[in-house]
């Protein structure tokens, strides 16, 4: 279990690219598995969770390339998957189990999927309630509950599903179901979780509808693969943005970033507090709108987020609440309780981790309460096997009165192999 020390020497300052965005990519790889001939797939996101998504396409049959910027995917067509002999390891992943979930349920044959000790802890009752009215049978710990998931899939139907939250990843496992399914598949939600699925779905030529938190999908279409060129994971951008927004004179542009509107709460919340973020060279990619962006350091003010906001900003609360910390001012947080169902709990992590470096932080049942403007002092604590809190330390620590050492920093391969290299990188060119 290896441990990240960061040291705080100045501004972020250069010019770098994020990996591939992870949730593009593992939509890349599943419909590029299911059409029909092959397609490249340009800047994929090669963390672990990416990989593992991969692999297990390629246990089902599927013949993928691995180079080192592409990969390249021979599509079996939506009736040539063949049974895995093993069980199918998401890792960490709960994008990858869930959306192969939905893919597996159409299959006529019996497949296992399962992942870490924390996605064999997430909920997956949100996707297996609406796969098992399509007809699969699913069996899993907890009545289903938990995985590992036991999936004897066969002939779906369309439904119409109103999932209880908004979440991409339910959308998406329905949706994928859907493609298997007679009939047409329905879906709403209560908010407008992130579109990558319908986007994909649309680039490709598949026929669907969408209509704010509605979508609807006709089943069982045959279409061609087409190449994908994946843009950097805003996610994972937002570290570096927020390490440039705080510590004083630093400027980082990061170029070819995911812009979907579906994404961007960070930029408009951040933008609120009073950060410097400009967008330029905006275009689109392979249905998704794409930029470069320019960071420089600016004071920062607390700020208010409730439910609505949350969607659009649902992985980056870590390093939000490092933003807020270094604000002037109350900052908080309502209507967030997804929170405590991602890779680990993130209002406990985050309260309790920053609350070791010294920021006044109040857990709350749905979000927290924090008091900007503290003197972050440096110290040690730990990631709890959360890459996401691991980065967002990483960057609190940019801001010590000593250095920190982070513990568990294995886990930050899940998403951003690179993220050490990248911030010394930022580091170095102001040296
Ligand atoms: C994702 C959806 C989000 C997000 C996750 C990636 C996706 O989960 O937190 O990291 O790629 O669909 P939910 O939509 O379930 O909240």
């Amino acid at each position: 279990m290896s441990a990240l020390t960061i040291t705080p020497n100045g501004p972020l300052r250069g010019t770098i690219r994020v990996p591939g965005d992870k949730s593009i990519t593992h939509r890349a790889l599943l419909t590029s598995a299911l059409a029909e001939g092959s397609a490249t797939i340009t800047g994929y996101c090669r963390g672990d969770d990416c990989l593992n998504t991969l692999r297990a396409l390629q246990a089902l049959g599927v013949a993928i390339e691995v180079e080192t910027d592409t990969v390249r995917v021979w599509g079996k067509g939506l009736g040539g998957l063949t049974e895995p002999v093993l069980p199918l390891d998401c890792g960490n992943s709960g994008t990858g189990l869930r959306l192969l979930a939905g893919v597996l349920a159409g299959q006529p044959f019996f497949s296992i999927l399962t992942g870490d000790d924390s996605l064999r802890r997430r909920p997956m009752g949100r996707i297996v309630n609406p796969l098992r009215m399509m007809g699969a049978a699913i069996q899993g710990r907890k009545g289903g509950e938990l995985a590992p998931l036991a999936i004897q899939g066969g002939t779906l139907q369309g439904i119409e599903y109103r999932s209880p939250v908004p979440s991409a990843q339910i959308k998406s496992a329905v949706l994928f179901a859907g493609l298997f399914a007679q009939g047409e598949t329905r879906f709403s939600e209560p908010a407008p979780s992130r579109d990558h699925t319908e986007r994909m779905f649309r680039y490709l030529g598949i026929p669907l509808e969408t209509d704010g938190c509605h979508v609807v999908l006709s089943g069982r279409p045959t279409y061609t693969a087409k190449d994908v060129s994946v843009p950097g994971d805003l996610s994972a951008a937002a570290f570096f943005i927020v390490g440039a927004s705080l510590v004083p004179g630093s400027e980082v542009r990061i170029v070819n970033v995911g812009l979907n509107p579906a994404r961007t709460g960070i930029l408009d919340v951040l933008g609120e507090m009073g950060a410097d973020i400009r967008i330029v060279n905006q275009r689109e990619d392979a249905g998704e709108p794409v930029g470069d962006l320019v960071v420089r350091a600016a004071p920062l003010r607390g700020v208010t987020i409730e439910a609505a906001d949350v969607p659009k900003m649902i992985d980056e609360f870590p390093i939000f609440c490092v933003a807020a910390a270094l604000a002037e001012g109350r900052t908080v947080v309502t209507g967030a309780e997804e929170l405590r169902v991602k890779e680990t709990d993130r209002i406990h992590a985050m309260a309790t981790e920053m609350t070791k470096l010294n920021v006044p932080i109040q857990e709350t049942p749905d979000g927290f309460v924090l008091d900007g403007g503290a003197v972050v002092k440096g110290g040690t604590c730990t990631s709890h096997g959360d890459h996401r809190v691991a980065m967002a330390l990483a960057i609190a620590a940019l801001t010590g009165d000593a250095p920190t050492t982070i513990l568990d920093t294995d886990c930050i391969a899940t998403s951003f192999p690179n993220f050490h290299d990248n911030l010394l990188e930022l580091l170095t060119i102001s040296l």
